[in-house]
């Protein structure tokens, strides 16, 4: 697939920008601080209905401006769509596809596919747990957009059931053993089995997952690096050992029932769910060693490309080509790692780099160049 067109309002920096695109490769070049990660900012939010940079909307509407819009023409085969956000930080976003009425933005997952690199990624590799949980689950409802609905039914009711916990934590530490606490307790039960069911669904989806990824990332680890892996997918679940066993939801279901039966009495104690996909760990090995405290820093970097390749791999052949964002990486990577990821992206149907300087977008990347200057976008 590929974008045609792409439009901003009041998104970031820009009050307003309209960029036309073509298949191929596009660079967009420019100083810093001139709004071209902004550009592309903008392609990931339409993929993902989030930025890679910031969690929430607020900074994504230009200063001073209330609301902000992205829009982009999607072409897959021969069949073009529009959509459009609308984001509206502090009340609900809109959408809409092909002009027509408003739709939930999570309908609009899917229509436009993307894979993005960026310097951030090697937080996949050296950042904490939710880095590594991100990654799996926005990969996982690009192959399978009604997982958004999943994860957004399995935050509400790690929600609820947190706040329950609370109150019975609460009502235990002031030796009341009346009001708030018993009811709370009774009801957590049914929380349970809502949590249960949620999070079997996510976690069935993550190992699925993870057994596709992982010869594709130990492919593209040794494209990029070669001799330098074997790469290994570890899932690491809070809900123990059994997880590698569990073949179907309903073992999984069990299996976090089970653990969260077990964990209830410390759960009281502390007020907060301990056990769920939401505490688990994507262990990254190089090796027979873990990737995080152990590898070199090439070693992070050639690892957190793994994965962005990989992703790509799975999409392309799941689903077709999504658009490829390389976002400021050609001047964070070694002469030897950049020619081999410039070689490996460049047959794509799309490709948006951004660049500070046009030596750092290799020469294979030669294509449609943009220069971006104090929110101008302009063809060169
Ligand atoms: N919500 C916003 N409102 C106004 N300006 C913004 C907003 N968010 C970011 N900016 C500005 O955008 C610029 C950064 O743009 P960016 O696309 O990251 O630059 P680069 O060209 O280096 O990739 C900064 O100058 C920042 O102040
Ligand atoms: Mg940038």
């Amino acid at each position: 697939m590929h974008v045609t067109h792409l439009s901003l309002a009041d998104f970031r920096s820009y009050v307003r920008a309209e960029v036309a695109l073509a298949p191929g490769v596009t660079a967009f070049v420019g100083p810093n601080g001139q709004g071209k990660t902004n550009l592309v900012e903008a392609v990931g939010y339409l993929a993902t209905l989030g930025s890679h940079r910031v969690s929430s909307d607020t900074p994504l509407v230009r200063m001073g401006a209330e609301r902000a819009v992205v829009r982009a023409a999607v072409v897959q085969g021969d069949r073009q769509q529009l959509i459009e956000l609308e984001l509206n930080p502090g009340k609900s976003n809109r959408a809409r596809i092909n002009r027509s009425s408003q739709v939930r933005p999570r309908d609009v997952l899917g229509i436009l596919r993307s894979v993005l690199f960026a310097p951030e990624d090697l937080a996949l590799v050296k950042g904490d747990p939710g880095e590594r949980r991100r990654f799996l689950d926005e990969l996982i409802t690009a192959r399978a957009p009604r997982m958004a609905g999943v994860r957004s039914d399995y935050d509400r009711v790690l929600k609820q059931r947190n706040t329950l916990l609370k109150t019975a934590a609460l009502a235990r530490r002031h030796g009341s053993r009346s009001g708030g606490g018993d009811a709370a307790l009774s009801t957590l039960d049914v929380w349970d089995q809502h949590l249960a069911r949620a999070g079997a669904e996510l976690l069935a989806q993550r190992l699925d997952l993870i057994s596709v990824l992982q010869p594709l990332a130990d492919k593209a680890y040794e494209q990029l690096a070669p001799g330098g892996g074997p790469v290994l997918l570890e899932y690491r679940g809070s809900a123990g050992e059994g997880l590698a066993g569990a073949g179907s939801r309903e073992e999984l279901y069990e299996l976090l029932m089970a653990a969260l039966t077990e964990a209830r009495k410390q759960e009281i104690e502390r007020g907060v769910t301990l056990v769920g996909p939401h505490r688990d760990d994507l262990v990254l090995k190089l090796g027979r060693l873990p990737a995080k405290g152990y590898a070199s820093h090439g070693e992070s970097w050639s690892y957190a490309l793994a994965l962005r390749l990989a992703s790509y791999d799975l999409l392309r052949t799941e689903a077709g080509e999504p658009v490829l964002v390389l976002d400021d990486v050609f001047a964070e990577l070694d002469e030897r790692r950049r020619e081999r990821l410039a070689e490996l992206v460049a047959p794509g149907e799309q490709v948006l780099v951004t660049a500070a300087v046009e030596d750092d977008v290799p020469q294979v990347l030669a294509g449609t160049r943009y220069a971006v200057s104090e929110g101008e976008v302009r063809p060169v």
